[in-house]
């Protein structure tokens, strides 16, 4: 696991190698029940795939958690959902952040070139003759900028335009199909984009963890196949890491309950508590 600190944010980027079969397998679970991953019967056809990743991923996110922000490992710390993410041609993933979870785990099944998928779900081998999208080439990928004065299509305003001899990821990490982009939400002085973004590319087994508060997308797949993730959005529960202040009070355990008036300034919220008036002991009073 390597741990970088962009901007500083501590962003992890490491590798799990999943078996062929436990691949295909969750890769069959991200495309068919893609939602709530960790939530399974014992009987579900790939109950033992999930359960071995659920278990990977723990590790994995608690190594993080250990080398990123000093937390030491222990075994209920976590807790996490996962949902899966795939996309064939043209696809991809608009900017967000993850709302409401401490990180975000994005482990990368397959980045394309290598599965279909047929009715049934089934994940198979994607053929030759069907890999129909070739790489664009230099002259596609150009366009110009617009500057004030005469400038249609003038050789120094191209962008994206790739010199013989240069390779464009190396050129252009932010662009490229499938390019994981990741930005820091606080803004630039100058030169906004290019110094708080950053591009990831994904190959099998890729897995990145960050902060879920980070903005992030993927460029446009323009490639064939499958391209599949599944993300684990994870947080820390600190009631049982040993040095966090606790404990955490839910609200609704002081037997204050929101009506279906609640987000209504206008409305006299007088009777609309469950068994108890708009006045507590005190003689508070919420309006
Ligand atoms: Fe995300």
């Amino acid at each position: 696991m390597k741990i970088t600190n962009y901007w500083p944010t501590p962003i992890s980027e490491s590798v799990i190698n999943l078996s062929e079969e436990c691949r295909k397998a969750l890769i069959r679970v991200v495309c068919k029940y893609g939602e709530n991953i960790f939530v399974y019967s014992d009987d579900h056809a790939e109950a033992q795939y999930i359960k071995e990743f659920e278990g990977i991923a723990q590790q994995v996110i608690s190594a993080y958690l250990t080398e990123a922000y000093n937390i030491p490992k222990e075994d209920h710390h976590i807790s996490a959902r996962a949902f899966g993410n795939h996309q064939i041609y043209g696809g991809r993933t608009y900017p967000h952040y993850h709302n409401g979870y401490d990180g975000i785990m994005a482990h990368y099944l397959t980045v394309g070139e290598e599965f279909k998928l047929n009715d049934n779900y089934d994940v198979l081998p994607l053929d030759e003759a069907e890999k129909i999208y070739k790489k664009p080439s230099s002259v596609e990928r150009q366009g110009y900028y617009a500057i004030q004065g005469n400038t249609k299509f003038r050789e120094t305003s191209k962008v994206h335009a790739v010199n013989e001899g240069e390779n464009y990821m190396e050129k252009f990490p932010l662009s490229g199909s499938g390019q994981f982009i990741i930005c820091d939400p606080r803004t630039g002085v100058s030169d906004v984009f290019s110094k708080k973004a950053i591009a990831f590319k994904p190959k099998v087994g890729t897995t990145l963890i960050h902060p879920g508060y980070l903005w992030h997308e993927t460029n446009q797949f323009t490639g064939n196949g499958l391209r599949a993730i599944i993300v684990t959005m994870f947080n820390i529960k600190t009631d049982e890491v040993w040095y966090a202040p606790k404990p955490t009070k839910e609200f609704k355990d002081k037997g204050w309950r929101a009506c279906s008036h609640i987000n209504d300034p206008m409305v006299n919220h007088g009777n609309c508590w469950d068994g108890s008036t708009k006045r507590g002991t005190s003689g508070n009073e919420i309006l």
